[in-house]
């Protein structure tokens, strides 16, 4: 480590201009004696969020990203030496409130000794992550339960209407606004919620480069994988399933004639997949939690801008958007809340079990179009509702609205974009703030 660089990294940190910042969903904020850490996939606004934290007095928060070439080779325990050259910088700043903003930290090998001993000297620090083991009760060991963790997902379909710079009032929902509303629905299921897809025109290319640089980087680099031929076939494989049954016994059955590989292989690199947050694995509702991992998953993409690159397809791209939405509930708002599928083996299926401490609190269907499959969307849910002793049925669907009565109460049929604007129930459309003009 160059003292120098450090220096000069801070310095331009600090002569540059912060860009304009839209409000997000996730706030994090500074916890005294605790790590702040924001998660989440590579490009989903983490450091935009980080910038979310600084304050007036600009030179009190120092920024270091470690993705920056300059910074290679630090580790955590040269953190008393990246103070050192602060204070350097600053000496008019020694004994004062300093935070120390940490970007993708997970390049730092040991970056827990670092992080602590900031911490524990009483510094406010925050970092972030691209990797999921960063959400691990390992590191909340390592930093002895003193982490507060905010996970970062693309944009949720309010947070699109937002850096549109449209803004829907309440009232709103049942006027001619409907219309554009259904449009830019459709703009969001196509190219997905990452911000910068979102903001600008070029959303292809850059939905490409996304997808390349967290298989090289957050992928291939990140887990020192190999067979690089065999990682590319599975993740095609993946992208191919989304929101379709998988199991890793089924890929390694469908790859090990070409590639001779091993279950423990494909087992591993799914778990390098889930880690970079390319894609979620959702398991079938079941007794025990045993049983439930032996089951298949449910495949879901981080967004729906990357199935474009597979088969794409309206309605698994609306299971996909209710699946990330849901997760955003979990993630942002109820940290109680587990979600499974149920069904499947000669059951009928419902593509989502919503559990509360326990209790299953909501199940919920999504098709397209309803008319044609009503009796069997019903009944599924229905016969699930009475198995699971649930009475909250909903069905999600493009375009149709009401109620059907059913001989287990009643069941909601609830457009998406009606379902994606009102699902955040801490949050009510009226409450949130205006948009700034962008
Ligand atoms: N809150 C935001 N307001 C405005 N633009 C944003 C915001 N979050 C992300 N962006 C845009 O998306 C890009 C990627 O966001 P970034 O914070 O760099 O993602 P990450 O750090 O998760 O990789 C930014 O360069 C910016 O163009
Ligand atoms: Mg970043």
């Amino acid at each position: 480590m160059n003292p120098e660089d450090i220096k000069r990294y801070i310095r331009l940190f600090h002569e540059r201009e912060i860009p304009k910042v839209i409000e997000r969903e996730v706030k994090p904020s500074f916890a005294e004696g605790r790590t702040t850490a924001i998660v989440g996939p590579r490009r989903s606004g983490k450091t935009y969020l980080l910038y979310s934290l600084i304050g007036e007095d600009r030179e009190k928060y120092v920024y270091l990203n470690f993705e920056n070439p300059l910074l290679f080779g630090i580790t955590g325990r040269d953190f008393p030496k990246i103070l050192d050259a602060y204070y350097d910088l600053y000496p008019e700043n020694v004994g004062e409130d300093i935070a120390f903003l940490l970007d993708e930290i997970q390049n730092v090998p040991g970056w827990e000794i670092g992080v602590r001993y900031l911490t524990d000297e009483g510094f406010k620090v925050a970092v972030t992550g691209s990797s999921s083991r960063l959400l691990s009760k390992e590191i909340a060991t390592q930093l002895r339960g003193r982490s507060l963790t905010y996970t970062l997902l693309p944009l949720s379909f309010r947070e699109f209407l937002r850096f549109k710079g449209t803004w829907i009032e309440r009232r709103d929902l049942y006027g001619r606004e409907i219309h554009r509303i259904k449009k830019l629905l459709d703009e969001y299921l196509r190219f997905g919620g990452f911000p910068e897809v979102v903001l600008l025109k070029d959303k292809i290319r850059i939905l490409e480069e996304y997808l390349s640089v967290m298989i090289t980087k957050d992928i291939i680099e990140r887990h020192s994988i190999r067979n690089v031929a065999l990682i590319e076939s599975v993740i095609r494989l993946l992208l191919s399933s989304y929101a379709k049954y998988t199991s890793y016994s089924s890929i390694h059955g469908f790859l090990k004639s070409e590639f001779g590989t091993s279950k423990t292989t494909v087992l591993e690199y799914l778990k390098a997949l889930g880690d970079s947050f390319f894609v979620f694995f959702l398991p079938r509702y079941a007794r025990s939690e045993k049983e439930s991992q032996r089951a298949p998953k449910k495949v879901y993409l981080v967004d729906t801008g990357f199935s474009l690159f597979s088969r794409k397809d309206v309605a698994k791209d609306m299971e996909n958007a209710v699946f990330l939405e849901l997760m955003r509930l979990k993630h942002y708002f109820n940290p109680l809340l587990d979600v499974y599928y149920y069904g499947g083996s000669g059951e009928k299926e419902v593509d989502f079990v919503l559990v509360e401490s326990g209790r299953v609190v909501e199940l919920i269907q999504v098709t397209q179009d309803l008319s044609e499959s009503k009796d069997r969307e019903v009944s599924a849910l229905v016969e699930a509702g009475r198995r699971l002793g649930c009475k909250n049925l909903t069905v999600v669907t493009l375009d149709e609205e009401g109620d059907v009565e059913a001989d287990w109460g009643k069941v909601k049929v609830v457009p998406l974009w009606k379902f994606l604007l009102e699902i955040t129930p801490s949050a009510p459309l009226s409450a949130l703030p205006s948009p700034e003009p962008f």
